[in-house]
């Protein structure tokens, strides 16, 4: 079975509007559970619209997207929200990392929706942060910290419910060469403890160490299918 599958999609934002743009243009892709893939193509190309939507962070216009299995076009705001929290982590190219909380407050937070006790969050966020080394850097808020620790954060804050994929939007675009290698060097390990690796980048290098390359073009997938 497909980790993620989705069968023709479409994306049009602003339809029927003279603003109308058709971001996904009938898009096929299957990822394989415990795959590594990377998503490239000009700015523009439709790259994270389509990341959007195999996250369920936004819904196609057109077309089905499965999740393990499961159209998620049929599910309700509620089940949706539930298959987020769940089984997919999100890592952005700027963070996202709430500026008033402690590192271990920002990788707790996803769990207080996931009825995990204040004790056992505590335990599983130091864990998560040691597994990306930052045990010294528990207390420290992301504006005291670097980039590349920042990332470190997110990664163990998409990692708090254990999720079967990550979805990773230009993880290492604000990162200089150094910190997107140990990025990278995170993300590959995690992909041999068979978490399915999504990310987009514009960087070739960092785009070559997936097991395959899905190249976008004006909405479409060119290549790697
Ligand atoms: N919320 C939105 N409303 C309207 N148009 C949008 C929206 N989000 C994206 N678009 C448009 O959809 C197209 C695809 O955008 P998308 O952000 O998916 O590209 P991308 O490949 O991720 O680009 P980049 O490499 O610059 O991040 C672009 O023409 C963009 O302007
Ligand atoms: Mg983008």
């Amino acid at each position: 079975m497909d980790a993620i599958a989705c069968k023709n999609i479409w994306k049009i934002y602003n339809k029927d509007t003279p603003a109308e743009v058709q971001a996904l243009r009938g898009v096929n892709l299957r990822v394989k559970k415990g795959e590594f893939i990377s998503i490239v193509g000009r700015s523009g190309s439709g790259k994270s619209t389509l990341l959007n939507m195999l996250g369920a962070l936004d819904v196609p216009t057109k077309g089905s997207i499965f999740i393990d299995g499961v159209n998620i076009s049929t599910l309700k705001d509620n089940q949706l929200a539930v298959i987020r929290r769940k089984k997919i982590g999100f890592v952005f190219q700027s963070f996202n990392l709430i500026n008033s909380l402690t590192s271990l407050e920002n990788v707790m937070l996803p769990m207080v929706f996931n009825g995990i006790s204040p004790s056992q969050r505590i335990e599983k966020a130091k864990n998560l942060l040691a597994k990306v080394d930052l045990e010294k850097k528990f207390h420290t808020r992301p504006n005291k910290m670097s980039g590349g620790e920042n990332q470190r954060v997110s990664i163990a804050r998409a990692l708090a419910n254990n999720p079967t994929f990550i979805l990773a939007d230009e993880p290492t675009g604000n990162l200089d060469s150094k910190n997107g290698k140990n990025i990278m060097d995170i993300l590959k390990k995690l992909n041999k403890d068979d978490i399915t690796i999504i990310i987009v980048t514009h960087d070739p290098k960092v785009a070559r160490q997936a097991q395959r390359i899905v190249r976008m073009s004006d909405g479409k997938i060119m290549d790697g299918l």
